[in-house]
């Protein structure tokens, strides 16, 4: 089981380095192979995705991702971010299934911003389309308006895009998601005012007619939003485009307890998959100890169900999370009144114990 490991920036080598020390309690047959990624690759390598990277990457069973970014590379050319490593990343190996799991932990209820009933036994799952949309659309840059009022003026535009295959495939994933799960699926659109999302209503519902057993119904983002803070309860499996999936998941992550609990799996059609928490490198608390590892080994275990066929090794290292929750251990993140505050490292050696332990 060839796993590439690229920790990134930020937090990026602080909870990678947890989700590792996990995965090696496992005595599995892993070969775990690291390399630079992101701004890291850049400061390295002069790219934030150099082709050995990606080689390493597209010639592996599995990617575990930690996150990449620093506000220092901001006025980089866009090309050289390191932003750029994840998209190439989704783009070439084709990732375009993303599954971003919310699921409100028992003794994380109190963690949320909201009310403890409201996300109490939550469990939605986001399904994210991941190659196409606005992200990857063509062409996009800057240029002189070409009309309109502002004639002349400096502008910049992107593309917003879907073709039929590409709905096709991911719809098919999120019906076949919802039959594993209680068979609702809402595709979140703006088909009251975008073309692009017309056309993804339009064939999502005419995939929808192979899935019988599967209720399916639509909304609108702007109400998605809000549903998801209102009643996110009602939500089953909640799929949607790149960018609305972009946003409505880190909404999502707060009725977690944080995102620093919310991991994910992005795949691709021959099984491969890339596995990340939902979550930047942030900047702000990097290099303090203080990051929670828990969406990234989380992560870990998801490349286990989904990439590797280890379905027990992966929910080992559920019951071990929610052991080490069970504790009263927390990160700063997921803090309240009666439970311990831990670092990044003492939440990932716990887990470690937690599964040595069972
Ligand atoms: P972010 O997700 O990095 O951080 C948002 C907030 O959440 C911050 O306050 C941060 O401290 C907190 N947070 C995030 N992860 C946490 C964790 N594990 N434990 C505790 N708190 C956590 O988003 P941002 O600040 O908007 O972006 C920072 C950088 O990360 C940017 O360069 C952005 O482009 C990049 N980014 C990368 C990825 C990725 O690699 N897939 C995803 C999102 C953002
Ligand atoms: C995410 C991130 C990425 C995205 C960025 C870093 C390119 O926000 O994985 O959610 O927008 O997809
Ligand atoms: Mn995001």
């Amino acid at each position: 089981m060839k796993i590439a490991v690229l920790p990134g920036d930020g937090i990026g080598p602080e909870i990678v380095d947890e989700a590792v020390k996990v995965l090696k309690v496992l005595d599995l047959p892993f070969q775990l192979d690291e390399a630079k990624v992101g701004g890291a690759a850049f400061d390295a390598h002069g790219h934030p995705l150099p082709e050995h990277t990606l080689k390493l990457a597209m010639d592996s069973d599995a990617v575990l991702f930690g996150s990449v970014g620093d506000w220092k590379y901001d006025k980089l050319e866009r090309h050289l971010r390191p932003e750029q490593a994840i998209l190439g990343l989704r783009k070439n190996m084709g990732l375009f299934a993303n599954f971003r799991p919310a699921i409100c932990y028992p003794q994380l209820t109190h963690a949320s911003s909201l009310k403890p009933e409201l996300v109490a036994g939550l469990d939605i799952l986001i399904i994210r389309e991941l190659t196409g949309d606005i992200y990857f659309g063509q062409p996009r840059g800057r240029r002189e308006a070409p009309d309109g009022e502002f004639k002349g003026a400096p502008e910049a535009f992107d593309t917003m895009r879907y073709s039929r295959p590409e709905i096709e495939r991911i719809a098919h994933v999120a019906f076949q998601a919802a039959r594993k799960r209680n068979k609702r699926v809402t595709s979140v659109d703006k088909a009251n005012v975008l073309e692009t999302f017309q056309f993804w209503k339009d064939v999502v519902t005419e995939v929808h007619a192979q899935y019988p057993d599967i209720e399916l119904d639509h909304m609108y983002v702007d109400n998605a939003a809000m549903q998801l803070v209102k009643a996110p309860k009602k939500f089953d499996v909640l799929f949607t485009g790149n960018m609305f999936g972009d946003i409505l998941s880190d909404a999502a992550a707060m009725l977690t307890g944080s995102i620093g609990m919310l991991p994910s799996a992005s795949l691709n059609a021959k099984g491969q998959g890339l596995y990340e928490p939902s979550h930047g490198s942030a900047p702000d608390i990097a290099g303090k100890g203080v990051a929670n590892p828990l969406a990234t080994i989380l992560s870990a275990a998801m490349m286990l169900r989904f990439s590797l066929n280890q379905e027990e090794a992966a929910s080992r290292i559920e019951r071990a999370v929610q052991a080490v929750l069970e504790q009263g251990l927390r990160t700063p993140d997921i803090f309240s009144e009666g439970t311990r505050k831990v670092g990044t490292v003492e939440m990932g050696e716990a887990v470690v114990a937690a599964l040595k332990a069972q």
